[in-house]
């Protein structure tokens, strides 16, 4: 039996966001044609730790992952994703911290091609921890961005002059207040453990795309219950959601969404395209599939 133990520097050097993308892309479609068997994940310590597993059931295929999550630390998660499979004794171990922030942002990515205009080009990054550097990187495999605003203090100034080496030809500023550097985006990243709305749904244009993947918790939220209203809303899983999302659940609560008005992306990514000009919104909570997309793609370059 062999075991393979990535590092983070490994999982980076070996997928690219762009394969990223369409790894957890044919992730989404497979989950909405019944190939994964993906119990809700156990969450302990009301979100310190969590553990998550997905099965492939065409490739008897199986990711299972731990982390640890704490948002006065850094990096604030941590842990270990294996890998395995029926035909074979082998393993792979890979930093979990890296696969999370690549497959989060891989969605982001996934529903940012389907959702967002197509010269969109504009976009503003709330959060700048360690989801906030693939959640642009994301955005940019699809919509190769114009400019860039990054919302935060002295960690935004940093992740900025990082993404200035990464990317050429957008350009690339700093904000500090969450509504006004909204007014102009064609897109939005929120990638915060906020508990209230990071800002009014009168701060954003008529026409926006906004991902959300910062709450996972039924307490957290990122965004007010007036742009759910008023949006076209797709998000990961419907069952992650219901048990997880504090924006879905809150919204729900108030009237502001049915159930009726949530579509999976894995059925979105099939269905007739959302209207031209309304707004639209991605939630997602992170489901294990995806984790499973970027281990299958460690397994085929370090377990071929
Ligand atoms: N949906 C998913 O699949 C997924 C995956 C990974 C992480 N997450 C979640 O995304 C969030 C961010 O994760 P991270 O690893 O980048 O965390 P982090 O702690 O590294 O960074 C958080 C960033 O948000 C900023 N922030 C905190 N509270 C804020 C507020 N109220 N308003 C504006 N900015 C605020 C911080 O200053 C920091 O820049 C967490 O809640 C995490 O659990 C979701």
């Amino acid at each position: 039996m062999k075991t393979i133990s990535l590092g983070e520097r490994e999982v980076r050097a070996a997928v690219s966001m762009r394969e990223a993308v369409d790894a957890v892309r044919r992730g989404f479609l497979g989950l909405a044609g019944g190939e994964f068997e993906m119990p809700t994940r156990t969450v302990l310590r009301d979100g310190g730790f969590l553990v998550m597993s997905a099965q492939h059931r065409p490739t008897g295929s199986a990711m299972v992952k731990t982390l640890s999550l704490n948002f006065d630390r850094v990096p604030a998660i941590a842990g270990t994703v294996v890998w395995s499979t029926l035909d074979r004794p082998d393993h792979l171990i890979a930093d979990a911290g890296a696969v999370t922030a690549l497959r989060t942002g891989a969605a982001v990515g996934v529903a940012t091609d389907l959702l967002a205009a197509p010269d969109a080009g504009r976009l503003t990054l709330i959060g700048a921890g360690g989801q906030a550097a693939d959640q642009v990187r994301a955005v940019h495999a699809v919509r190769p961005l114009r400019a860039l605003t990054i919302v935060g203090g002295d960690r935004a100034r940093a992740l900025a002059d990082t993404l200035r080496t990464e990317l050429d030809g957008t350009e690339i500023r700093t904000a500090t207040d969450p509504a006004a550097a909204v007014g102009d985006a064609d897109i939005v990243c929120c990638a915060t453990p906020a508990t209230s709305p990071l800002f009014p749904a009168s701060a954003l244009p008529a026409q926006v795309h906004v991902n959300a993947i910062g709450a996972f918790r039924p307490t957290m939220r990122e965004l007010p219950d007036e742009l759910l209203a008023d949006s076209t809303v797709v998000i990961d899983e419907l069952a992650a959601v219901l048990e997880e999302s504090g924006e879905i659940l809150h919204a729900l609560r108030s009237g502001a969404l049915t159930r009726d008005d949530l579509t999976e992306l894995g059925t979105a990514l099939t269905a007739v395209p959302a209207p031209p000009g309304k707004r639209t919104v991605f939630k997602s909570v992170g489901i294990a599939m995806q984790d499973w997309a970027i281990a299958r793609l460690l397994a085929d370059k370090y377990l071929p």
